[in-house]
């Protein structure tokens, strides 16, 4: 838990008194003047068949000009967006009009001068989602600024991931001051190994507590407001929660659709859509928002990804799905009800990687299964790698991601994920395919087991 200093004490829906972490002090934004901050970036965020998001932090105030050129040859997108100081100087640039599964290239300019080159930025739209197609993602959570994180970042490169998906504690900021969370975001965004891997590929993130506001942190912190600010200034997502609160977001990149949650924003704030009398995870729109893009996504695989885990943590601790048992049900009923096939459950926080494979072939329609992968830096927790009777595979490993590989060109999909250490040497692999992750008896299901 965190600081149980009475002082910042809120009252949950129930009435009840919960520590809520540090207080948050709202520094003046002249505390950062440009000249202390080198140019951040730039990197890729938010990317479909036809967009594309770049994001950079300028050293100076100005406007900032964005030229994409195909990499075959042809007429440049430009677009120009103006850096200021009371934005931090982030600049985020969206590119639409751009062909599915093409490559281009980038750079940026100020005035007539070129501010990065575009000798190594390149962009690679998804494909067509009628198309099947092959992606390739790197997962995982917990990273610091260490040699050892900086590793995975040339690991995941290495492996040539088509995408990266941040799933918390990505990184440790542990306050909501604004002044912190700004210089956690610049150091983590200062890394170079970190901006190599993303100046080419884009990357989705979720907050978990560490970088949300502090351990153990739930919706109810004080100044969770300034964490979401500077997340949306470092972050080039096309959506931030429902633009008033929270981060939860999602993608499609090939045969894989990947829905972030926030499971920190909404917790504890208000009633649960699984039982008035319960505490909330997700919070009512964040639940209306997931089962409307389940049931409109056409994607073979679904990834349910967020920062804590599907279980009980079986600690003091309350951040985990075991804490909201009655929300995680509703969704495994809602799965099953509604026939979608292809979900599965990502998960990161506990320092250890597991595989878990659970019996809900009669809520959900199939054996649900949950990859958590945590950490890339080199801090692991073994008493965290508790028994499961749904475990399958499980590693106490530091520095490591979670390589997955989908393919929709095979009948039926498959879909493989391996966890890597930063030696680039496999720990452990799971293999699944898209007629496992269907309801026999529903009429989507196409009979081909
Ligand atoms: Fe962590």
């Amino acid at each position: 838990m965190s600081s149980s200093n009475p002082q910042f004490l809120r009252r949950d829906f129930l009435g009840g008194a919960l520590a809520v972490g540090t207080v948050a002090l709202t520094a003046p934004q002249a505390a950062f003047a440009s000249d202390q901050s080198p140019l951040l970036g730039p990197i890729l965020g938010h990317s479909d068949d036809v967009s594309a998001m770049v994001w950079m932090r300028a050293a100076s105030a100005g406007e900032f000009t964005l030229e994409v050129t195909p990499e075959s040859g042809g007429e440049a997108v430009v677009r120009k967006e103006r850096a200021v100081e009371e934005n931090d100087l982030c600049l985020h640039w969206r590119v639409t009009g751009l062909e599915p599964s093409r490559r281009y290239r980038y750079r940026i300019l100020q005035g007539d001068r070129v501010i990065v080159g575009d000798a190594e930025q390149i962009l690679t739209t998804a494909p067509n989602t009628d198309t099947p197609a092959r992606v390739r993602l790197g997962v995982s959570s917990c990273a610091k600024e260490d040699a050892g994180s900086r590793e995975v970042w040339k690991r995941m490169a290495e492996q040539d991931v088509d995408a990266v998906v941040l799933i918390g504690d990505t990184p440790y900021i542990d306050s909501t001051d604004l002044a912190k969370q700004t210089q956690g975001h610049r150091e983590f965004a200062a890394v170079p190994e970190y901006q190599a891997l993303l100046r080419s590929r884009p990357c989705w993130w979720t907050w978990d507590d560490h970088d949300f506001a502090g351990n153990d942190s739930s919706g109810l912190a004080i100044g969770k407001e300034n964490s979401r600010l500077v997340v949306t200034r470092y972050r080039p997502q096309l959506q931030f929660g429902d633009g008033k609160g929270g981060i939860y977001t999602s993608f499609r990149r090939g045969p894989i659709e990947v829905f972030l949650l926030d499971t920190r924003w909404y917790s504890m704030t208000e009633p649960s859509f699984a039982g008035s009398h319960k505490p909330t995870m997700l919070g009512a729109n964040q639940w209306e928002w997931l089962r409307r893009g389940l049931l409109e996504s056409t994607a073979p695989f679904k990834l349910l990804a967020c920062g804590v885990i599907w279980d009980d943590k079986q600690n003091s601790e309350s951040d985990d799905w075991g804490t909201y048992k009655h929300e995680l049900t509703a969704i495994q009923k809602f799965i099953g009800e509604n026939k979608i096939s292809g979900v599965i459950l990502i998960g990161g926080d506990i320092h250890a990687s597991r595989v878990l494979r659970y019996p809900t072939k009669k809520t959900v329609g199939y054996e649900l299964v949950q990859f958590i992968a945590s950490p890339i830096h080199g801090s692991t927790i073994p008493s965290l790698n508790v028994y499961n009777a749904d475990l399958v595979r499980s590693a106490v490993e530091p520095h490591v991601f979670l390589r997955i590989d989908a393919d929709a060109r095979v009948e039926p999909a498959e879909f493989r994920a391996t966890l890597i250490n930063k030696n680039g040497e496999t720990v452990f692999s799971y293999r699944l395919t898209a007629a496992e992750l269907r309801d026999k008896h529903s009429q989507q299901s196409f009979g081909v087991e």
